[in-house]
């Protein structure tokens, strides 16, 4: 074996002989870090290893796929009903948004279906205990260690044999076969790489906590992305006691599916009941404020969106969007002065999705566009009416997936009006005491709601 110096990029993970400023895969500046790996002289092709032939699908024998339900619904929803033994999930997330504090509060709740190793490589043992007692936590085969080694992690997991592994963070894991700084791309490869072997091999459940960058993609490989069953996100506002947690990969479970907690100051509570949380702060008879139906995943969520329409006091009018794509906002804008008449081009316009939640289906699109007006025109929707529909560029109102998803839930929560594409009108339930009211163009809509 030989070392050999090549540069990786911490982005990426293109690997150059040379250095360079720029990495010609990612663009990013600067990314490219100087790392020695070994290499095996020759590469010479391995001998056919005479291993399982390939099945028919129907003789593949499936192994009762078994889920463990930690028992917190909000988390084992979004893992697709339960951990899956032997899978491999990370979870990333901005710093101080609360990752260790789920993971600890979920091994608790591991602990009663078997052993757990909480490993730290980040907090000493210490800090870990003192955020346990806070959170009421340490009862059960819960164990705890300090360490950032992987040879030692891997040889303390064999002895142990727990169900569930915890890993915060695989950034500061570093192992002593490579020579590269921890958290750079050729460590967090390889120590993920053994730590999957593991996994799958002993039928661990484990988690990766992953740092992320600033713009908000977990840092280091992509390939990390790859290589899990898993990736999950937990976001949220720091100015808000929200966090959600969204399953953006899952190989055992569906996508998009989201868990909302609240932060409190003792740990993670489960908000079964979004909507009315979402709801709440809600202000009465203001202009700018419609409620919108969303699906998140599986799941109905009702929630206020708010906008600002101002005479801009410079000559360039702002455009800004929080929770939502700015360029959809900017679309349905152009939709608005278009296709109903308004005149926007002078005005500043602002719009935010309360709560901090993030919305990005098209779903909302009316819901974007009442606001707007209701700003506009300086006039309020009625407080119970509830919104939904795809606008498209011709002003339309299209029909979305799930309208009774969305209706049920309005109606749940005491709406009495529902605006939704005319389109998904046919076959659909009316519940008690709900009016609903089919339209086919945005312009139609805004008639509906303002004369
Ligand atoms: P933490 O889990 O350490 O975040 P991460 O691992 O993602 O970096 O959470 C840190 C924040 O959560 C910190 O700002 C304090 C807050 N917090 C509470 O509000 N209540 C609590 O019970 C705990 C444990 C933390
Ligand atoms: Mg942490």
């Amino acid at each position: 074996m030989k070392q050999k110096t090549v540069y990786s990029c911490q982005q990426c993970g293109l690997q150059s002989p040379k250095w360079l400023g720029r990495c010609p895969d990612c663009g990013q500046w600067g990314g490219l870090v100087e790392e020695t790996v070994a290499v095996t002289k020759g590469g010479k092709a391995l001998p056919a290893a005479a291993g399982a032939p390939p099945l028919r699908l129907h003789e593949v024998s499936v192994v009762g796929e078994e889920r463990r339900p930690s028992g917190c619904g909000e988390f084992d929803r979004v893992l697709g009903g339960g951990t899956v033994p032997g899978s491999f999930i990370l979870i990333g997330g901005d710093p101080g948004i609360g990752k260790s504090t789920l993971l600890l509060q979920a091994a608790e709740r591991w602990a009663a279906l078997g052993p757990v190793l909480y490993v730290t490589a980040e907090e000493s043992a210490r800090q870990v205990k003192l955020r346990a007692e806070r959170l009421g936590v340490g009862a059960g085969d819960l164990f705890l260690l300090a360490e950032n080694a992987l040879e030692a992690i891997l040889e303390r997991v064999r002895d142990l044999k727990p169900a569930f592994l915890v890993i915060d963070s695989i950034q500061t894991v570093f192992t002593g076969g490579l020579e590269s700084a921890p958290g750079s791309v050729s460590q967090v490869r390889e120590c993920a790489g053994k730590l999957m072997q593991l996994a799958k091999g002993e039928g661990v459940a484990t988690f990766l906590v992953g740092h992320v960058t600033k713009d908000g993609a977990i840092a280091g490989p992509r390939m990390l992305e790859h290589m899990v069953d898993t990736v999950l996100y937990f976001e949220g506002d720091a100015g808000h006691p929200y966090r959600i947690l969204r399953a953006v990969k899952n190989r055992f479970g569906s996508t998009n599916e989201i868990g909302v907690f609240e932060m409190k100051d003792v740990g993670l509570a489960e908000v079964p009941n979004p909507s009315e949380l979402f709801l709440a702060e809600r202000p009465q008879d203001a202009a700018g404020s419609v409620v919108v139906a969303s699906i998140e995943g599986t799941r109905p969520i009702l929630v206020e969106l708010q906008a600002l329409v101002s005479g801009t006091a410079f000559g360039n009018p702002r455009r800004t969007a929080m929770g939502i794509d700015a360029n959809r906002v900017s679309l349905l804008v152009a939709v608005l002065e278009k296709k109903v008449g308004y005149t926007l081009l002078a005005q500043d316009i602002f719009l935010n999705v309360a709560g901090g939640v993030k919305l990005n289906e098209p779903a909302v699109d009316l819901g974007v566009v009442a606001a707007l007006a209701s700003s506009h025109l300086n006039r309020p929707v009625a407080a119970r009416t509830v919104l939904f529909g795809e606008v498209g560029l011709a002003g339309e109102v299209r029909a979305v997936s799930r309208p009774e998803l969305r209706v049920k839930e309005a109606a749940r929560l005491g709406f009495d009006r529902c605006l939704l594409p005319a389109g998904n009108l046919k076959n659909l339930d009316r519940p008690n005491g709900m009016q609903l009211l089919g339209v086919k163009t945005a312009d139609e809509a805004m008639a509906h709601l303002f004369e």
